[in-house]
């Protein structure tokens, strides 16, 4: 496979990295996040300039057809990340660490950011988790792998958590600013915030040094990730009212579907010039 950073230099697009993070937090530009989980949306979402692309575990809900992310492993996601890794020139790549594989200690979390590195070609990895987290990210990150930290909602403790519920109200604001300094601590280069009162989410973003990405966090952070398949109408079920939908491509396939199962039972495709000659 070609080395994705060498793709990009021949091309003469430089690669995002972690500094353009810190440098973006500094002057205020915003950073722009997107999911992906293949190589076609990873080149689309990467030509269009955004930023970076995280390979995460909601794949257990949009690629591998379960409810939750729980059941997600690193081998279901490290050949989605490599197609990413290998179809973005400019973008950052993070791979999501799935639930249980990293959080029984340093050697698993350690173990887990090198496949991701070595096998999958990811730029960077992130992982769940505050204070819980923060000694795994330190001696992730002391191995030369940066490390996007996610606090407020994580989805992966659903269960703990009583289900989506906001996190950052009243008094909660205290953990989240205690959670996101203990990750800024332990060296990420970034946190997301998921579905976290703006108000909160303002207050974590002034106290930080590293920028902040929301994920229903409101306008007042250093940038935006959302889940592509919720951006661009591809999803069913309940959409999160945090998400802004881009397009409706549900309806696009559906319409392309019909119409091309119509052409088909009435003879109309394929027409004369779809066949070969002599
Ligand atoms: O897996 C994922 O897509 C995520 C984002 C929603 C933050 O973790």
């Amino acid at each position: 496979m070609t080395d994705p950073s060498a793709a990009a230099a021949q091309a003469g697009l430089k690669r995002v990295r972690t500094r353009h993070f810190q440098t973006a937090k500094e002057s205020g530009t915003k950073i722009t996040g997107l999911t992906s989980y293949d190589q076609l949306t990873a080149q689309i979402f990467d030509e269009a300039g955004i930023d970076f692309l995280l390979v995460g575990d909601s794949a257990g809900n949009n690629v591998l057809g379960f409810d939750t992310t729980l059941p997600v492993t690193i081998d279901e996601l490290i050949p989605l990340t490599r197609a990413v890794a290998g179809a973005a020139k400019r973008a950052f790549v993070i791979a999501d660490m799935p639930f249980g594989s990293y959080e029984t200690g340093i050697d698993e979390a350690l173990h887990s950011a090198f496949r991701f590195m070595k096998e999958a070609h990811a730029h960077a990895v992130k992982l769940e988790g505050g204070v819980r987290s923060a000694e795994q990210i330190r001696r992730i990150v002391s191995a030369g792998i940066p490390v996007m930290a996610h606090i407020g909602f994580t989805p992966q403790s659903e269960h703990g958590l009583g289900g989506h519920r906001i996190q950052g109200r009243g008094d909660q604001v205290e953990q989240l600013l205690v959670d996101a300094h203990a990750v800024e601590d332990a060296g990420a280069f970034a946190v997301v915030l998921e579905m976290v009162t703006s108000d909160a989410a303002a207050r974590v973003t002034r106290e930080l040094k590293i920028p902040t990405i929301g994920v229903g966090a409101g306008p007042d952070v250093d940038g935006q990730l959302l889940v592509w398949t919720d951006w661009a109408g591809f999803s069913t079920g309940r959409i999160p009212k945090f998400v802004r939908q881009y397009a409706n491509l549900r309806q696009a396939l559906t319409d392309a579907a019909v119409a091309y199962q119509a052409d088909v039972t009435s003879g109309q495709y394929p027409a004369p010039e779809h066949g070969y000659t002599d």
